[in-house]
């Protein structure tokens, strides 16, 4: 099998962790024989010093091109205050590949690593068994509305306003593949809103139930308002398995359960045009770390590579049909904490660079 990645570092330490990610890629592609057609570009920050632009409509050809699109992060001080013409994703570069590629299921997943469970914010116990996959609905809601800007009142006051908005139709594909992914784990859904509050929670939650109820009564769904979701999640993050949140509630709750991973470097994610199920050979993917370009580590090779690693198996998973291979990646990141290979944010002192190939070296074994 042959397979086609774009590699788009983007800015800050994005770079510093594709290639890892690629590092790790190529040598599992060789131990199964996967035949790879890497080609890389700029993104965000990085293409706008270059050609002055977030995104160059060739770059979207390659992804479109692609079987999947693995990104590094975008962003930094530089680029903040530039303002284009158009919607919230011609104001960011991986935002537009994100609507281009209409990639509106994002699995963002967060487990406990035993070497680290002395290492979080938590105590041990508390940790025990917690494996949360965070389902963030990304192409839709407040973040790519058009209904947005800041206007100045008649009594000269500034607003800002941004809609939150959902249609029933974007709820319910996004939703089908939460119940989905929750079958394909522990069979149990968790929906997050604020249906106390706001009318697209109430269809939200709505459209959410008669799913439930009409095509997966096995799965065992709850809803929980979001600050409550949040509260819970600090508490006892081993109770749950699957949450389903629109795209702000699930930008910020998989921040969070960073924390449980010991690390928000240490998260990755895929980001898919439909479920996974059916992803091999459909659509293009996007598989990114959740975290951020991190301007306050980057270009002092500290920054922490798991999570693009772990993107990379989720690649071999959905977009290769490898889970086998995709488990050996899993396996060779445990093995390398084991022994003690650990970035800074985790409490170490080793390198990007050494860590990789400390899980390179394992993935050869495990
Ligand atoms: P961030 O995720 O970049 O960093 C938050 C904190 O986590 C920082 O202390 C950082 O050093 C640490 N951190 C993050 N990733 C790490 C890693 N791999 N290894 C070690 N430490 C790591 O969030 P921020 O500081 O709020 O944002 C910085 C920039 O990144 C902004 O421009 C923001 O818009 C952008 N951003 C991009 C993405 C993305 O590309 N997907 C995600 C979040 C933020
Ligand atoms: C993320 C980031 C992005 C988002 C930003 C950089 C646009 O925070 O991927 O989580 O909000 O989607
Ligand atoms: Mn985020």
């Amino acid at each position: 099998m042959q397979l086609k990645v774009l590699a788009l570092g983007g800015d800050g330490i994005g770079p510093e962790v594709v290639d890892a990610g690629l590092k790790v890629l190529e040598c599992a592609a060789k131990s199964i024989d996967l035949v790879l057609d890497i080609s890389e570009d700029l993104l965000h920050g990085a293409a706008w010093e270059r050609y002055g632009t977030f995104i160059r409509d060739k770059t979207l050809e390659k992804a479109r091109a692609s079987n999947a699109v693995l990104v590094g992060a975008v962003g930094g001080p530089k680029w903040e205050h530039i303002v284009r013409d158009g919607g919230p994703e011609e104001q960011d570069g991986l935002m537009k590949l994100r609507h281009h590629l209409k990639t509106f299921a994002c699995l963002r997943h967060a487990r406990v690593h035993r070497a680290l469970l002395d290492r979080t914010a938590f105590k041990p116990a508390i940790l025990e068994g917690a494996d949360i996959m965070v389902m963030r609905e990304l192409c839709g809601g407040a973040m790519f509305t058009t209904t947005r800007g800041i206007t100045t009142d008649s009594d000269g006051i500034r607003r800002g306003f941004d809609l939150n908005e959902y249609r029933e139709s974007e709820i319910a594909r996004f939703a089908r593949v939460g119940f989905e992914v929750a079958r394909r784990r522990r069979s149990r859904l968790l929906s997050v809103d604020k249906s106390n509050v706001f009318m697209a929670g109430k269809l939200w939650r709505e459209i959410v139930s008669d799913l439930g109820r009409e095509e997966f009564a096995d799965v065992e769904l709850t809803h929980f308002f979001a600050d409550n979701a949040a509260y819970q999640l600090s508490r006892r993050p081993a109770d749950f398995d699957v949450i389903l949140a629109d795209n702000l509630f699930g930008d910020i709750l998989s921040d969070q359960v960073g924390a449980i991973a010991g690390s928000l470097g240490m998260l990755p994610s895929a980001c898919l045009a439909g479920s996974p199920a059916k992803q091999i050979s459909e659509c293009p993917a996007i598989y990114e770390p959740v975290h951020g370009s991190a301007p306050d580590i980057a270009g002092q090779g500290i920054a922490n590579p798991i999570g693009t690693i772990l993107s990379v198996g989720m690649l071999l998973e959905y977009s290769a049909g490898q889970p086998d291979c995709a488990r050996r990646v899993d396996r060779a990141v445990d093995a390398a904490l084991t022994a003690g290979f650990a970035t800074p944010d985790l409490g170490g002192d080793h390198t990007t660079s050494q860590l990789t190939d400390a899980v390179i070296q394992y993935f050869r074994k495990v």
